[in-house]
């Protein structure tokens, strides 16, 4: 991680972190799928430590579900630092691609042979993931749309803010 991607608190943006991410994913997603691919979602983005300047960094990614057109990566990130070799875990976060044909539509992509224990592991847990933020946002978008703001002044209650309009 070079000067030139730190932060004013000199750490490295985060913003840096999540382009090099998208790109490992994409190189993931498109080697499977054997085409382009696109960036739908991207879930799990939680920096648990800071990325200083001069460690290194590495991303391991892997194909961890295969839906029709759609595939979920999951990246882990570590950095290093080199003089100590003291390795740190600083996110794993798990992005949604979807292959495109040359029309630009979704297009199939191959199913995923599951060649060991965790890798069927993550397949389920993949599942289970996909099931939750259907729910999610589901419950979230009925929730918006069912309830108006005078209903809701409770949750401001010990909240810091105030209403001034
Ligand atoms: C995502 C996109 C391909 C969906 O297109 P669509 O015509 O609605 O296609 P579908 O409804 O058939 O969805 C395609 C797949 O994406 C999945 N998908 C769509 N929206 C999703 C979301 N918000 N989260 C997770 N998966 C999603 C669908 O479940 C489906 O997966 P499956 O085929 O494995 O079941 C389209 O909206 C798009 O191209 N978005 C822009 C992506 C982009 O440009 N990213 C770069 C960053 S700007």
């Amino acid at each position: 991680m070079i000067p030139a991607y730190a932060n004013f608190g000199g750490k490295i943006h985060g913003g840096i972190l999540l382009s090099l991410m998208d790109k490992v994913a994409y190189a993931a997603a498109s080697k499977h799928a054997g085409n382009y691919c696109v960036t739908v979602n991207v879930d799990g983005v939680n920096f648990l430590q800071p990325v200083e300047v001069g460690e290194l960094v590495s991303l391991q990614a892997s194909v961890n579900y295969v839906g029709r057109t759609s595939l979920l990566v999951g990246i882990r990130v570590t950095a290093e630092d080199v003089r100590s070799g003291t390795i740190k875990h600083t996110n794993t976060s798990y992005f949604t691609m979807v292959a495109k044909d040359e029309a630009n539509k979704p297009t199939q992509v191959p199913g995923l042979l599951l060649e060991t224990r965790d890798e069927t592991r993550r397949f389920q847990e993949a599942i289970k993931r996909r099931q939750l933020q259907d729910e999610y946002r589901e419950q979230f978008d009925n929730a918006r749309t069912i309830l108006a703001v005078e209903d809701q002044m409770n949750l401001l209650e010990d909240e810091r803010c105030r209403i001034v309009y």
